[in-house]
């Protein structure tokens, strides 16, 4: 049999799991969340989640992986064959979420260029990015579907090049750029004029409205921004060597992701809120795309510099939103070359080309398909939905059980011990036999709700 594709170094495994964690997820929904739900309230709750709920489920998916060897069809089949189907289930969602996030990775390199191309100030105006994603303007730079596959090929040729060669290499030299540009610019944006009183709002805890909301909100965020319970970490972990120390790496994937979340809210909440007059009320009412692509390029066009500084900050959005969606396409080129059998080179074209077609949908809707919704929903906001907000929790809910109850929490704590000593191991068990478990369903029952609320 070939041997399997492997990271080379510890760092290496990090860095590319960070990578995949740190997405757009970091970016425009963590300040927004920490702005909303009582600045260093949120931050509180969702550090103390991140180091026990979320730090089960990854070194959880993390240890799955890297004792099965395999993807994750194969690593649920092979620790209980009924749990097959769950793999199945999970395989299915970076399926679903790398077609609409490489739609919007395309939207971020839209941005970056032009940024550098000094157009930031047209880009700033309030009908732009309507105007843009709707199709509205003419000529093939102001398609988004341009973008959309510009994007698609920069993952794809990356995995092309393999887990050592692409995956790793790209990480590498990406995650630290990212860094950087991450305290660089929120340096720039504190001392801005104006900043203190956002960065009061981001960092004073106010725990007023502290309700189960907030804790819901921090649940919700922290799980999907670890890339948990769509086999990415599953993938990962087979990839990383043996002897490397699992738990420590585990909790530096963690200290990246959530540092970097929390940079995020350093640049974005003082400045939206010095451009605002010193009233949090914008930033507190909108995440997502309406906050980076309608109010960000505003603000950095309000501020000296604000061009180049636009331009970096698109700039770091792209590394983020490209190592997530390496992380998708690997993990479905996994699963074809282990279940399959395809070579790299087939299974790669053979996903990307699927990635092109699904993600057509997603383009369109905002544009000429607009008229067509499913559950009320645009098709990218469906794809987001039923992935993150259904299918995400059940797996994971699926997983805990699987590994509390049906095969026992020892299979993940021998090959924890295997590398190195699992200190946390106490907390652990009770945390994935009837916390966790718990935990997801209340994400799922809330988010459920939200639909029909
Ligand atoms: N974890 C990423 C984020 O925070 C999102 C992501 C989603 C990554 C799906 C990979 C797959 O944005």
């Amino acid at each position: 049999m070939k041997e399997r594709s492997s990271f080379t170094s510890r760092i290496g495994f990090v860095l590319a799991a960070a990578g995949s964690a740190v997405g757009l997820g970091n970016m425009w929904r963590f300040p927004y969340l920490a702005a909303k739900y009582g600045g260093g309230a949120f931050l509180i709750t969702y550090v103390l989640l991140a180091v026990t709920f979320g730090f089960t489920l990854m070194i959880t998916e993390v240890a799955m992986g890297r004792r099965t060897r395999m993807s994750c069809i194969e690593a649920f089949g092979s620790l209980n064959r009924r749990f097959a189907p769950l793999g199945w289930l999970a395989a299915l969602i970076p399926v679903i979420i790398a077609p609409y996030y490489c739609v919007i990775g395309g939207w971020v390199v839209k941005y970056f260029v032009e940024f550098v191309r000094g157009n930031g100030m047209a880009v700033s105006s309030d009908t732009y990015f309507g105007d843009f994603i709707s199709m509205a303007g003419s000529g093939i730079l102001e398609n988004p579907l341009l973008w959309f596959v510009i994007f698609v090929l920069l993952t794809a040729v990356v995995v092309l090049l393999g887990v050592d060669t692409g995956v790793e290499k790209a990480s590498s030299v990406m995650m630290p750029v990212l860094v950087l540009l991450s305290v660089g610019i929120s340096v720039y944006c504190m001392t801005l004029p104006g900043a203190a009183e956002g960065l009061k709002y981001y960092l004073l805890p106010d725990f007023a409205d502290f309700s189960l909301t907030t804790v819901l909100a921090a649940m919700g965020q922290l799980f999907y921004s670890m890339s948990l319970a769509m086999g990415i970490m599953i993938t990962y972990g087979s990839y990383m060597k043996k002897e490397d120390d699992l738990e420590s790496s585990v909790g530096q994937i963690e200290i990246f992701d959530t540092g970097i979340a929390f940079l995020a809210g350093l640049m974005i909440v003082p400045a939206v809120v010095a451009f605002n007059g010193g009233d949090a009320s914008l930033i507190q009412g909108k995440a997502g795309p309406g906050l980076m692509f309608g109010v960000l390029p505003k603000v950095f066009e309000s501020f000296p510099l604000g061009g180049a500084v636009g331009a970096m900050f698109f700039l770091l959005v792209f590394f983020a939103a490209l190592t997530s969606s390496i992380s998708l396409l690997e993990t479905v080129v996994s699963i074809l070359t282990d279940k399959m059998r395809l070579t790299r080179k087939k299974a790669t074209i053979l996903s990307t080309a699927g990635i092109l077609i699904l993600g057509i949908p997603s383009c369109l809707g905002y544009g000429p398909w607009g008229h067509i919704t499913v559950l009320k929903m645009q098709f990218l906001d469906f794809f987001d939905f039923i992935s993150n907000s259904v299918m995400m929790p059940i797996v994971a809910i699926g997983t805990c059980i699987l590994v509390g109850h049906v095969v026992g929490s020892r299979y993940i704590e021998e090959e924890v011990e295997s590398s190195g000593t699992f200190k946390r191991k106490k907390m652990y068990r009770i945390m994935i036999r009837y916390v966790a478990p718990v935990m997801l369903a209340a994400i799922l029952a809330g988010e459920v709700l939200k639909y029909f609320g």
